[in-house]
């Protein structure tokens, strides 16, 4: 009923409540404005055409091909420059190629505590099973993240990655206890950078590149984070013996949590 009531009120912009009322009448341009007044009643917006007008709305309606044309002056020629580029601060640029160096670094060190813990003197197949695993992982987010940066036209700048350690032992703490101290460290400082990241983006007000952070890397940073400190405080209570055996078998069996 109030379809059709709207589509009889031909070049019309009319406000309606459920029983088709509408009480007040406001001239606009050519067309009017209806409003219906009865209290707690839901109205509903229709803007029809027809009759002996038909002139778009100019001034509300959306006119693609008259506001494309300063974008279509913008597309670029030169096959150097990204075509989907849009919104996309150099600023933001550079910070997703350090975040990528950043992951690379931990991605490298992570991979150095993997090659230690493999070792026949060492011997500790769980730490390394976890070092490798995580080492995959951050490899993953720098792919991530270089799948971002093309994605939003920018390029991809690989850095220098740091040589890292190849020696874990330590005098009072022994090597479990060291190296996933380290890793949570590690982590911590990933999470810093993370959290620069898309401090960039909110401040040069790209939206879309602060989701990205915030879906794709901060929470699983913060679960990274939480997991390697429960490592850190077991390894704390078992010592440097038969503990740090017990604790290893745990992490290759799967049953640490
Ligand atoms: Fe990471
Ligand atoms: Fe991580």
């Amino acid at each position: 009923m109030i379809t059709k009531t709207a589509v009889s009120v031909s070049s019309s912009l009319s406000l309606f409540n459920f029983n088709g009322e509408h009480s007040r009448s406001v001239p606009f341009s050519t067309h009017s404005v209806s409003f219906g007044r009865k209290e707690n009643a839901t109205v509903v917006l229709c803007a029809t055409k027809g009759g002996n007008n038909n002139r778009a709305l100019t001034g509300v309606l959306f006119e693609p091909f008259e506001e494309v044309k300063k974008e279509l002056d913008l597309v670029p020629t030169v096959p150097q420059a990204s075509l989907c580029r849009h919104k996309y601060v150099d600023e933001s640029e550079a910070a997703i190629n350090e975040q990528i160096n950043v992951e690379y670094n931990v991605s490298y060190a992570y991979h150095a505590l993997f090659a230690y813990f493999d070792r026949d003197n060492v011997a500790l197949k769980g730490l390394a099973k976890f070092f490798k695993e995580s080492s995959a992982e951050e490899r993953n987010h720098a792919e991530k993240l270089m799948d971002y940066q093309n994605k939003r036209g920018g390029k991809v700048k690989l850095q220098s990655i740091v040589m890292p350690l190849s020696e874990f032992d330590h005098a009072d703490k022994g090597d479990a206890l060291h190296a996933m101290e380290l890793a949570l460290s590690l982590e911590k400082l990933t999470n810093e950078k993370l959290l620069n990241l898309h401090w960039v983006a909110s401040k040069t007000g790209d939206v879309h590149l602060a989701d990205f952070v915030e879906s794709e890397f901060l929470g699983e940073q913060v679960e990274a984070i939480k997991k390697i400190s429960e490592y850190v405080a077991q390894l704390r209570r078992v010592g440097k013996g038969y503990g740090v055996w017990h604790f290893d078998q745990m992490l290759l069996h799967g049953e640490a949590v």
